[in-house]
C-alpha cells in the first residue's frame, strides 16, 4: 500500500469525498499526498517528483517556497503573525495593488476570492440599487449563492453547476448569458438591463480550461455596462497579475468599475481582494454601511507573501519566462497532435493555457462541453507517469511560472510527446 493511499483511506471518513476542495478528489486513482515542494517540483510522500504545471490553481507563479517570499515571510513570523489591528505591510501591499491595477481607486482585503466576489456584488447591488447580476456560462466566482449558477471548475466537473443549497429566489437574481456572445448578452441588457447591478465576468475563462475573449468583446461589456448604468465587475483571481502587473484590464485595454483580485497577490497563502473606484469603495463599512469585516483580513503572512510575490514580478524574468514556456508547450502540444492524429485545440493567453480534445474551436462553455473529457483525465494519467502533473480536470488551466524553463521545460514536452503516444496506442 502507498502512504497516499493509507492517508485517503483515512481521510475518506474524516472529509466528504475524502478531500477539503473537490477538485483535489479528481487524482485518480486516489490523490497523491505532498510532502513538501520546491521550485517546479512537488514531492510526494510516496517519493514521487512531479513537475508542477497547477501550481496551486494559480497562485504560484514564482513555482514552491521562492527565496524571496521565504524571507519575508519569515520575517513576519518572527514578528507575530496576527494582531487584530493594522500593520504597515497592509499599507505597503494596497499601494503596489492600485498603482498597477487602478490608480486613485481603493481596496478591501479579505481572505479568498470567494469572499471577495461576494463583497464586490454586495457592493455593485448597494451602489446601483439594483438587485441583478448578470455572469457568463462557466465562468466560477466562488463557492457562495450569488455565484453558484452555472458555475465552472469543480461544479461543472462533479455536474452541479448550479448548487443544490441556493434558494431560488436567490438563484433568479442571476441572470446568464454566453461568454463570447455578443449579440446575446446585448438581447438580456436590452430585456433586463435596468435591473442589472453588474455584469460580472472572468475577463479570460480560467475555469472551463482556457478560453479567451474574443477581441472586442470586454469592451462591449463596457459598453453594455455604461449604457444600462451597470457596473462591470472584472473577476481577475485568476488573471490578477498573471496576464502582466495590470492583469486583464491592461492586457485587453479595458478597464473594469471593480476588480477581484486573490492567488498570486497573496503569494501562496489565502487571500481575496475587492479594488474599486473610490466613490463605489467608500460604501463598505466602516467608511459606508456595506458590511464586511474578517479575523485574518489583511493577514500579516498573506500580505508579506504578496508583497515579495509582486516584487520579484515587477523584475519582469517571470512573465517572459513564464509565457515561452507556455508557447513551448502550445506547439509541443500542437506537434504531438500532428504526429499522433490526435485532435486538439490549444487555448493559450500568456501563461494561462489548455488542451482541449476536440476538432472544434473552444470559445464558450458549450464548445468547451464537447470536447472528450475521458480523453483529457488519460492525458493527465500519462503525463504524471512521465513526472509532470498537469489538472486533473479539463475545466482547469494549466499554469506556467518562473520554474518552468532549461531542463524543466525539457521535461515536459518530452512527457507531452510520450503521452500522445500513448493515447494514440491506446485509442487506435
Ligand atoms: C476566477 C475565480 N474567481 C474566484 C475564485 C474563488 O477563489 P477562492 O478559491 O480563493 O475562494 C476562483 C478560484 O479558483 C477563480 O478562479
Amino acid at each position: 500500500m502507498s502512504r497516499s493511499l493509507d492517508l485517503y483511506s483515512e481521510a475518506r471518513s474524516l472529509f466528504p469525498g475524502g478531500v477539503n476542495s473537490p477538485v483535489r478528489a479528481l487524482v485518480k486513482p486516489y490523490p497523491f499526498y505532498v510532502e513538501r515542494a520546491e521550485g517546479a517540483y512537488v514531492y510526494t510522500v510516496d517519493g514521487e517528483e512531479l513537475i508542477d504545471m497547477v501550481l496551486a490553481y494559480g497562485p504560484l507563479i514564482l513555482g514552491h517556497k521562492h527565496p524571496r517570499v521565504l524571507e519575508k515571510v519569515q520575517d513576519q513570523i518572527f514578528k507575530g503573525w496576527l494582531y487584530g489591528a493594522p500593520a504597515e505591510v497592509e499599507v505597503r501591499l494596497a499601494k503596489k495593488i492600485l498603482q498597477y491595477v487602478m490608480k486613485g481607486g481603493m481596496v478591501r482585503f479579505v481572505n479568498s476570492g470567494s469572499e471577495a466576489t461576494m463583497l464586490a456584488l454586495r457592493l455593485a447591488r448597494a451602489f446601483t440599487r439594483r438587485k441583478f447580476i448578470v455572469k457568463f456560462d462557466g465562468c466560477y466566482h466562488g463557492a457562495h449563492d450569488y455565484m453558484l449558477v452555472s458555475a465552472g471548475s469543480a461544479a461543472e466537473h462533479y455536474g452541479v453547476p448550479s448548487s443544490d443549497g441556493v434558494p431560488e429566489e436567490v438563484a433568479r437574481l442571476t441572470l446568464v448569458a454566453n461568454f463570447n456572445d455578443f449579440d446575446g448578452v446585448e438581447r438580456l441588457l436590452r430585456a433586463e438591463g435596468e435591473r442589472v447591478s453588474a455584469i460580472i465576468v472572468e475577463p479570460v475563462m480560467g475555469n472551463m480550461g482556457v478560453i479567451p475573449p474574443k477581441p472586442g468583446f470586454l469592451k462591449h461589456l463596457r459598453e453594455l455596462s455604461d449604457r444600462y448604468g451597470s457596473l462591470l465587475i472584472f473577476d481577475e483571481v485568476i488573471t490578477g497579475f498573471r496576464l502582466g502587473l495590470g492583469g486583464a484590464q491592461e492586457h485587453f485595454n479595458v478597464k473594469a468599475d471593480i476588480v477581484v483580485l486573490g492567488k498570486i497577490i497573496g503569494g501562496g497563502f489565502p487571500i481575496g481582494a475587492v479594488v474599486a473606484r473610490r466613490d463605489i469603495m467608500e460604501n463598505v463599512t466602516p467608511q459606508g454601511r456595506v458590511f464586511n469585516a474578517g479575523t485574518f483580513n489583511a493577514h500579516p503572512l498573506s500580505m508579506s507573501g504578496g508583497l515579495a510575490t509582486i516584487e520579484v514580478l515587477e523584475e519582469g524574468e517571470t512573465y517572459s519566462v513564464a509565457a515561452r514556456a507556455a508557447k513551448t508547450i502550445a506547439k509541443a502540444l500542437e506537434e504531438a497532435s500532428m504526429e499522433t492524429g490526435i485532435q486538439v485545440q490549444v487555448n493559450i493567453v500568456e501563461s494561462m493555457l489548455q488542451a482541449f480534445f476536440t476538432a472544434n474551436p473552444v470559445v464558450d462553455a458549450a464548445t468547451a462541453r464537447l470536447s472528450n473529457k475521458i480523453l483529457y483525465e488519460r492525458f493527465h494519467e500519462e503525463m504524471r507517469r512521465r513526472g509532470v502533473f498537469i489538472a486533473p480536470s479539463q475545466f482547469e488551466a494549466i499554469f506556467t511560472g518562473l520554474p518552468h524553463r532549461g531542463p524543466v521545460l525539457d521535461k515536459i514536452v518530452d512527457a507531452i510527446h510520450g503521452s500522445f503516444k500513448a493515447l494514440k496506442g491506446a485509442v487506435g
